[in-house]
């Protein structure tokens, strides 16, 4: 159903005031709503992220949430028509796939990958191996080296091959390097040792031969100690024969922190130089921490999706450019650092925002 533009023009002043009202209500206007501005048009079919990433062999994704998407046609409609990838939020990792040991529970992950499916989207599956996301059996286990090994080998086996034929790219490995480049700390690293990350890759390529398989992580994107580490460590582990694929560039950054473009470039360029892959997995543009008025934090917003695509646009092994959500209603943000924000391409009220048309724009060129 087409929208006129008055009608959109009515949603969009509807929408500010519900924000208005819940910011002033609970007293957190530390977002203050702008004037409603005239709405540009609403995307319409041919014209959506989807359809102009695909015309350039491009994957355009988010990551999405199954509680969401059971329960909002709005959401439904939306990540159908703008994204042909979805990385499902929680779904495929150990605590919501394995919660007792030996007993794996795929349900919410199935249901992201019929979706998907349906809607000829391609499905990144997220993730094999962490430090978080564990569940309590496996946290207060006190399992030998052997044993942890058994459990991770079985682990990767049974999800992977779970999916086998419907995901054929996997974060293996998620943020195993600390800001300092050293190793990080987990219960992998501990128990198993430094090798954990080559026996997962190769555990991931025994269950699926198919898959492009990842090493995922956030501050790694530009220049500088972590990604010169996780340079260093996926080079050893294609210098010792370790079946990786590619590297996830998180991209968790805000407009008064976020690594120069120039950098972000020269940094896919080394990784992919190796013959690696690289694509931008989760990100999102935080506007909390900054005190300008919110229309010049969400000009500054779309300035950075639109240099971050266009980097990734410019080296032809930087295949994704995926968003940790794609609606401000639903990141994971606010929650983690208990302060609103807007760090999405779309509003809260599934209005397209500035960021949105930037990287419409990026991709029509
Ligand atoms: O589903 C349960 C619910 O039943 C329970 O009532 C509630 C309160 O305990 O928790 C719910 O689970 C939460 C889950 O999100 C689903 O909402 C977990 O506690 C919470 O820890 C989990 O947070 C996710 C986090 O990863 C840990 O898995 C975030 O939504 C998700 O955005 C975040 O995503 C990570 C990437 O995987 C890796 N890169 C960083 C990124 C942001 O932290």
């Amino acid at each position: 159903m087409r929208l006129t533009h008055e009608t959109l023009l009515h949603r969009t002043f509807v929408s500010w005031l519900f924000l208005i009202l819940i910011a002033t209500s609970c007293g957190q206007a530390s977002v203050q709503v702008p004037r409603p501005k005239p709405v540009q048009v609403a995307p319409t079919p041919g014209n959506t992220l989807r359809s102009f990433a695909q015309a350039r062999g491009f994957y355009i994704g988010t990551t999405a949430n199954v509680g969401a998407l059971q329960k909002e046609q709005q959401y439904r409609n939306i990540l159908a028509a703008e994204f042909n990838m979805m990385t499902p939020e929680v779904s495929m990792k150990f605590d919501a796939t394995e919660p007792e040991q030996g007993h794996y529970t795929f349900t919410n992950g199935d249901t992201l990958v019929a979706f998907a499916k349906v809607h000829s989207m391609q499905v990144r599956g997220h993730n094999l191996v962490w430090y978080l996301a564990l569940p309590s059996w496996l946290k207060t286990g006190h399992f030998t080296r052997e044993e942890l090994m058994t459990i991770l080998h079985a682990h990767i086996l049974a999800e992977v091959s779970h999916y086998r034929g419907e995901i054929n790219i996997w974060d293996v490995v998620n943020e195993a390097i600390n800001n300092d480049g050293s190793l990080r700390a987990s219960i992998w690293s501990r128990v198993i040792g430094p090798n954990f990350l080559d026996l997962a890759f190769r555990w991931a390529h025994e269950a699926n031969p198919q898959a492009r398989l990842f090493y995922n992580d956030y501050g790694a994107e530009g220049l500088g100690q972590k990604s010169d580490a996780v340079y260093h460590m996926v080079a050893g582990m294609m210098k010792r024969g370790v079946p990786i694929n590619g590297v996830g560039l998180q991209m968790h950054v805000s407009v008064v922190e976020y690594p120069p473009p120039q950098d972000v470039l020269a940094n896919i360029r080394r990784l992919t130089a190796m013959g690696l892959e690289v694509q931008i997995t989760e990100m999102d543009v935080k506007i909390q921490n900054d005190h300008r008025p919110v229309q010049e934090r969400l000009a500054a917003e779309a300035q950075i999706y639109r240099d971050m695509l266009s980097t990734c646009l410019a080296v032809a092994r930087c295949t994704a450019f995926v968003m940790w959500g794609f609606t401000d209603r639903h990141s994971w943000i606010p929650g983690a650092t208990g302060h609103p924000d807007a760090p999405l391409i779309y509003d809260a009220g599934y209005q397209p925002k500035p960021a949105y048309f930037a990287l419409l724009n990026v991709l029509k060129q």
